[in-house]
């Protein structure tokens, strides 16, 4: 992979789109159901192929607040002692099943934009009394953690929200160790949006 550093002009207009996220994500944190036009929480977890052992070790409020599109561990177990990064972490689902493939000698970073949905996320590895993982505010585009940290780079969903897409895969590049693995699921755009979409800070986070 191709890498440079991000330049201010990278971040000039990821602001708006940044606030209206983290509108949207408070929103859900709130409440999860009923917020999406594809299926969240547990049904949609087992459906997208997770394992039943992980899932019924999780707290019933970080499952419940499940809405990633797909399964990232479909790609490749974390082993254990990895070190693992879950960008855009949400309330910290995949985080804690990673949490539980790595074990008490691995760790996981979740990072997410969201105060509202990390908050939730901290409630959850408390609730289920995780020492291997902690979450942090940031951004996809300007991760909050060394280079040369993971061992896996997970996202789930997030990667099609980024404002500055070409920051954000020079940041998996910047944070993964030599070798390292990204493991990503996500929603695809398959045509041209029509431009009331497409400059709608409003249509990006919805
Ligand atoms: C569709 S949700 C997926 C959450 C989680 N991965 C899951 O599977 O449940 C998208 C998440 O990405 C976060 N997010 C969106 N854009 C982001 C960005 N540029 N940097 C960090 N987090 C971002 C949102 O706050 C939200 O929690």
């Amino acid at each position: 992979m191709e890498t440079r550093q991000a330049t201010e002009a990278d971040h000039a207009d990821t602001a708006p789109i940044h606030a209206e996220l983290k509108r949207r994500y408070a929103a859900v944190a709130q409440q999860p159901a009923g917020q999406f036009p594809y299926p969240t929480g547990r049904a949609s977890a087992l459906h997208l192929g997770y394992r039943q052992d992980k899932l019924d070790l999780l707290p019933p409020d970080v499952v419940e607040h499940f809405v990633g599109v797909g399964n990232p561990f479909l790609l490749g177990e974390p082993q254990p002692g990895w070190t693992v990064l879950d960008i855009g972490c949400g309330a910290g689902f995949d985080s804690q099943v990673a949490a539980r493939y790595v074990g008490p000698g691995g760790h996981v970073i979740g990072v997410d934009l969201s105060p509202e949905m990390l908050a939730v996320a901290r409630q959850g590895a408390s609730a289920a009394g995780l020492t291997n993982v902690e979450f942090r505010q940031g951004e996809a585009e300007q991760l909050p953690v060394e280079a040369g940290w993971a061992d896996l780079v997970i996202s789930n969903g997030v990667l099609n929200l980024a404002a500055c897409k070409g920051s954000a895969f020079r940041e998996v590049s910047r944070v993964l160790k030599p070798g390292g693995r990204f493991q990503a699921v996500d929603l695809i755009l398959v045509g041209e949006l029509p431009p009331e979409l497409a400059n709608s800070e409003f249509a990006w986070s919805n």
